[in-house]
């Protein structure tokens, strides 16, 4: 498998586990003031994950066999911060969204000219993945208690379901 093939099947795998984690915060929250903020995020990743699906699709790459566990996984954990309020879930975004950030800015750099138009779709995710950081940041995410050891621990997490996805 080439590398590019590796991304996008990392990718699709980042962007499915996004969307199931805005969902199990909307299933805790999704009526609370957040709402409409969770719901925002959430068409935007799936937006993300609809383009990376036809990739792999179309660029005939196999998906990381993870998936089904990254459906519970990321449910679970949207679910979980959510329960523990609306800061721990700004929280959890605040972590997931930087941990994804950082990962695409090294594709973007590692990414050539030939690459380009997929360079482009990873440069304008990444920037809708800062905005979330961002309205996380703009809810509360540091005031939660624990913040810093949470978003270490969830980024942390990222960064293994980042290695597995790209191999498995
Ligand atoms: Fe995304
Ligand atoms: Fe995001």
């Amino acid at each position: 498998m080439s590398a590019v093939e590796k991304m996008i099947r990392v990718d699709h795998a980042g962007e499915y586990g996004a969307a199931r984690i805005y969902a199990g915060q909307l299933a805790v929250l999704g009526k609370g003031k957040h709402a409409a903020t969770l719901e925002h995020m959430k068409a935007q990743e799936q937006r993300h994950l609809d383009t990376f699906s036809a990739l792999i699709t179309s660029r005939r790459v196999r998906p990381t066999a993870l998936l089904p566990f990254w459906h519970l996984a990321g449910f679970a954990l949207g679910a979980a911060t959510a329960a523990l309020g609306p800061r721990a879930a700004m929280a959890c975004t605040v972590a997931v969204e930087e941990a994804i950030d950082a990962h695409y800015a090294a594709q973007e750099a590692e990414l050539d000219e030939d690459e380009a138009p997929l360079r482009a779709t990873i440069a304008e995710f990444r920037a809708e993945e800062l905005e979330h950081r961002d309205i996380g940041l703009a809810n509360g995410a540091e005031q939660m208690p624990g913040y810093r050891i949470l978003r270490e621990v969830i980024k942390a997490g990222c960064r293994v379901a980042i290695r597995l996805s790209e191999e498995i």
